[in-house]
């Protein structure tokens, strides 16, 4: 432990990308550091919890600044939780803190919450209910981003859950919100779950799930392509799964198939297993919470589905695509096909065929292009 700003200065993204114009700890960050200070001072052991932390700078910048002991976490992305052990590994901390799904375990009794809002309102919205349900009536919420990314909506959210929601002065192009007075907390609205009448399929979504219970359009295009994909393939990974539409689509088409559906987010690792579960295919589909499949063996799938994301936390970068695209060429066995989507401008074709093998262009409509890289032992990426 020591010096905040010396704890916030050795802290890297690692497993997640990084790149000159990605950080590991922003001005956001440490205002809310600042504005909790005073409660953290004062908190006693296992009352301090942390929400969304990207790569642990207010976890362990409240450790070193406030001495903390106990202090809960709850992380929705893989790489955010990584880092931050990581990190923590490095400043001395580890032992100060422990990582909790959202729910009662992680907020019991919880009086200061630090919260890094997340972009998406539905994920908003249930960190807002978990926190109003389990944590101690006189909870405040220290949550902060920004300023590019907070909306006017995030407050109407969190009134949902709570009676105050006062505004910080802006500092550094980011702000904090102080929330307090939880209101008593109704029936669960989260998982939400909605039937695609079209597919056939319900599909079931926590908060932070891409797209939510809806069907994303540059997933729908994929799925116009699912009798071409592989016909004899025996097994097929969803990378990326989200809430699992595109594994449970194919499990239900293909009787006889095998799907791993994976995602960093715990979130979308929770829906997936409840769609899944939903349609009647848990038994065929295996869900995973991991890193851009890093736990998948070589050589090990005949196909893999992917609907990469293009942001990399809330900045546009290939980086994560990247990952995906030479996972995918890892994992595939030779004559193993990636079937993709992404929107058409990414141009990702000479990408995937670097990283892949021999691409061709399936399908292209007013926003999306659709490829099939087929993996080739002499095109396999390195
Ligand atoms: C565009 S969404 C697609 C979700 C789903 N396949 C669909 O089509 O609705 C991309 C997904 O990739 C996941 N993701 C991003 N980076 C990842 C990584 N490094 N490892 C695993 N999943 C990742 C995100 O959490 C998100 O669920």
């Amino acid at each position: 432990m020591g010096d905040v700003d010396d704890v916030l200065r050795q802290l890297r993204r690692h497993p997640d990308v990084e790149a000159p114009n990605l950080y590991a700890v922003d001005a956001a960050d440490r205002l809310i550091l600042d504005v909790a200070a005073e409660a953290l001072a004062t908190a006693e052991p296992g009352t301090v919890v942390v929400i969304g932390d990207h790569y642990g700078a207010l976890t362990l910048g409240a450790i070193a600044g406030h001495d903390l002991r106990e202090v809960r976490v709850h992380q929705d992305l893989l790489t955010g939780e990584v880092a931050l052990a990581n990190n923590a590994r490095a400043v001395g901390s580890s032992d100060r803190y422990a990582t909790h799904p959202l729910g009662s375990a992680a907020l019991d009794g919880a009086r200061v919450v630090l919260l890094r809002l997340p972009r998406a309102l539905a994920g908003l919205a249930e960190i807002a209910d978990a926190v109003a349900r389990y944590a101690h009536p006189d909870v405040v919420v220290y949550a902060g981003a920004r300023d590019k990314y907070l909306t006017k909506s995030m407050n109407d959210v969190l009134a949902q859950s709570f009676s105050e929601v006062r505004a910080s002065r802006g500092r550094q192009k980011s702000r904090a919100l102080l929330v307090f007075g939880s209101k008593p907390a109704g029936d669960p609205v989260f998982p939400v779950r909605d039937r695609l009448a079209d597919l056939g399929l319900e599909v079931v979504a926590h908060g932070a799930a891409f797209s939510g219970a809806r069907l994303d359009i540059g997933t729908r295009f994929l799925l116009e392509f699912s009798p071409q994909m592989k016909p004899d393939a025996r097994d097929a990974i969803d990378l990326g799964c989200g809430t699992g539409i595109l594994a449970v689509a194919l499990a239900t088409r293909r009787r006889s198939i095998r799907v791993v559906a994976t995602d960093q987010s715990a979130a979308a690792v929770a829906s997936a297993r409840a769609t899944a579960e939903a349609n009647g295919v848990a038994g065929r589909v295996t869900v995973v919470r991991d890193d851009a499949m890093s736990c998948a063996a070589d050589n090990s799938a005949d196909l893999v589905l992917c609907n990469p994301p293009f942001h990399v936390g809330a900045a546009v970068h290939t980086g994560s695509a990247i990952k995906m695209f030479a996972a995918a060429g890892r994992v595939l066995r030779p004559g193993g096909e990636l079937w993709t989507v992404y929107n058409s401008h990414l141009g990702y074709r000479a990408l995937v065929e670097r990283m892949v093998g021999r691409t061709e262009v399936m399908g292209r409509n007013r926003k999306f292009t659709v490829t099939r890289s087929v993996c080739g032992l002499r095109d396999r990426w390195q």
